[in-house]
């Protein structure tokens, strides 16, 4: 049942503020985040961790990434990302103090589980966060950490990825207090940002008219670029994935300050670029070189859509659009700005007469390697 709606993508974007509340409910207990699963694999376990390896594939990954900067920056311990499918083929290190982390909606990412099953026959300690109850991943990992984003059905993956880095967020914060580096005032602003999530997730949501009117002047784009700072750099990666897949537009995320080793080559008359701007507030000097990256691109001629939170007026001499999201911490960002990007995949597609819920060559849970 499409609630109205002209397709699952369209229903489950809207279904993203109860995909993160759900996800939070009942793990914020007194002001500190306690997931019971990770409680149960003991606290002298926890503190243990050295290093967090997280695996997984495609969207799933992006969460992962975001998810790194937050658990470092909470829980003090080192977090690499690896894709699946590339992790047997390095003879990774593992020790006795390594955690594996992976991120699947389906549980059932083949590629995913088989990099699991190696951890596991190495004695690794494994953590999976799951949106499916009783899949065969969370059954095989040590923890399962649930997000409860519902099931999602459009094979372009949208509430999950929200839920994915809630739930990320959330092991951080978690881990971050049994291992004594969450400083109290981190610790309330965090519980604060996730308070606020779902309202402004659902603030978010109402980008669709603003992003239906872009996408309709766009309908014959070619090419897309996506850029971004720190968190905002796998939010690009997941802008261009999502474009990629259900409008077969080329599409290509960058981390910002990049663009002069290389793609800026790319910036040409009328090419269109995402910018996810950050926060002045809260990274004054990551803002300030994004709006710098911006002035270097639009010089060049691209066509700058800058998305920026409400009140940010810096970007406004050189951007061609605007979408402004509501005002949170910087690693909260994505959580916002990854919204709009998803209407805007969702308008190409449909402008193109495309199946936005079943693109070609793709499944919605890949089950073999
Ligand atoms: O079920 P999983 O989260 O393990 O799936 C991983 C990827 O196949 C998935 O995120 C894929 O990239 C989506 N189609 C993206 O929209």
């Amino acid at each position: 049942d499409k609630g109205g709606w002209s397709s699952f993508m369209a229903k489950e974007i809207t279904e993203q503020p109860d995909a993160v509340g759900n996800t939070i409910r009942g793990r914020v207990v007194d002001g500190a985040v306690e997931i019971p699963e990770l409680t149960e694999l003991g606290d002298d376990r926890l503190r243990e961790i050295d290093r967090i390896i997280i695996i997984a594939c495609g969207t799933a990954s992006y969460a992962g990434m975001i998810g790194a900067y937050a658990i470092e920056q909470w829980a003090r311990i080192p977090v690499e990302v690896q894709l699946s499918h590339e992790f047997r083929y390095r003879d990774p290190i593992l020790t006795d103090g390594t955690l594996l982390i992976s991120v699947s909606q389906s549980g059932e990412t083949m590629d995913t589980l088989m990099a699991v099953k190696y951890a596991i026959e190495r004695g690794v300690t494994t953590v999976s966060v799951c949106n499916t109850q009783s899949a065969t991943i969370p059954r095989e990992s040590d923890a399962a950490v649930y997000t409860h984003a519902g099931p999602e059905v459009a094979v372009a993956s949208t509430k999950a990825f929200v839920a994915q880095i809630t739930a990320l967020y959330l092991i951080g914060l978690h881990l971050g207090r049994v291992r004594g580096t969450l400083a109290a005032d981190a610790q309330a602003s965090a519980v604060a940002a996730l308070d606020a999530l779902p309202a402004q997730v659902a603030e978010a949501v109402d980008t669709h008219e603003q992003i239906a009117q872009l996408a309709h002047w766009m309908a014959d784009t070619r090419s897309v670029l996506f850029l971004g700072r720190h968190v905002g750099y796998p939010t690009a990666l997941e802008g261009a994935l999502k474009l990629k897949e259900i409008a077969y537009i080329h599409a290509e995320g960058f981390a910002a300050g990049e663009l002069k080793h290389g793609p800026i080559a790319l910036i040409d008359h009328g090419q269109p670029v995402f910018v996810l701007v950050p926060s002045p507030r809260t990274a004054p000097v990551m803002h300030s070189k994004v709006v710098s990256n911006i002035q270097e691109i639009r010089a060049r001629g691209a066509r700058v859509i800058a998305i920026v939170e409400k009140g940010d007026t810096s970007v406004l001499p050189y951007a061609d659009d605007v979408i402004r999201i509501p005002l949170t911490d910087t690693l909260f960002e994505p959580l916002l700005q990854v919204i709009p990007l998803q209407w805007f995949a969702l308008e190409l597609s449909t402008a193109k007469g495309l199946d936005v819920d079943q693109p070609r060559n793709l499944a919605k849970s890949v089950t073999v390697e």
